[in-house]
């Protein structure tokens, strides 16, 4: 069983104190960061790019892992990995050529992964798992951060968990979207192992303490 990871995501931090909140993460229980990257074109929100990648790599000191929500994420690959990005998910739905997507990721140094939306059938991934470092699961619509988690997902992951044991794989399970010190626990029964979390870690009280708990609750 892999190790539990919490991954804060950067898109619910305040862009006007950057580093301190870089610092924060740095300084917590949380083992990456998310980074969210939105074209407003493959989904209907534009996030924030290169630059912000690349003053976010200053100060941190834990890896980036990098989500891409944009069309033909091809294009760009060299240029997230010159930014800094440590890992590079790219949506099953956004390429033609997944297979050449992922080599190219790797080839550019980096850890590669695919992401699937909620309806995307997980058997999507028996030919490619062996090519994954992880697979994440969207368990909201990409987009937006601070939505309500989608309950399919836990049949979801059980499918996935059961097709990587018997593959004999060690790919890891990302959860992105409506992650919560209320559905961390039968997450990881399900057979998760990562989880991104937005908006439950920023606009907490104490975000060191929130990342500290989920850590916590997911590794019991
Ligand atoms: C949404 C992004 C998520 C988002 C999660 O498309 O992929 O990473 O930041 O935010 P929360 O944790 O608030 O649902
Ligand atoms: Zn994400």
């Amino acid at each position: 069983m892999n190790t539990k990871l919490i991954a804060p995501s950067m898109l619910a931090a305040d862009f006007g104190n950057l580093q301190r909140d870089t610092e924060m993460v740095n300084n917590s229980d949380a083992d990456w960061f998310h980074i969210d990257i939105m074209d407003g074109h493959f989904v209907p929100n534009i996030s924030y790019g290169m630059p912000v990648i690349a003053a976010i790599k200053k100060h941190a000191t834990k890896p980036l892992d990098v989500h891409l929500m944009i069309e033909q994420p091809e294009r760009y690959i060299e240029e997230f990995a010159k930014v800094g990005a440590d890992i590079i998910t790219v949506h099953y739905e956004s390429t033609v050529h997944l297979h050449r997507t992922l080599r190219q990721i790797k080839d550019a140094g980096c850890k590669a992964g695919i992401v699937l939306n909620i309806t995307t059938p997980i058997n999507v991934l028996e030919d490619i798992l062996p090519e994954c470092y992880m697979i994440l699961l969207m368990s909201i619509n990409p987009g937006f951060g601070g939505q309500k988690f989608e309950e399919v997902t836990y049949q979801r992951i059980k499918k996935l968990r059961q097709m990587i044991d018997a593959q004999g794989l060690d790919t890891r399970i990302e959860i992105d979207g409506g992650v919560t010190d209320k559905n961390i626990e039968k997450l990881v029964a399900a057979g998760a192992d990562t989880f991104v979390a937005g908006s439950h870690v920023f606009k907490s009280d104490d975000p060191t303490d929130t990342i500290a708990h989920l850590k916590t609750l997911a590794n019991q």
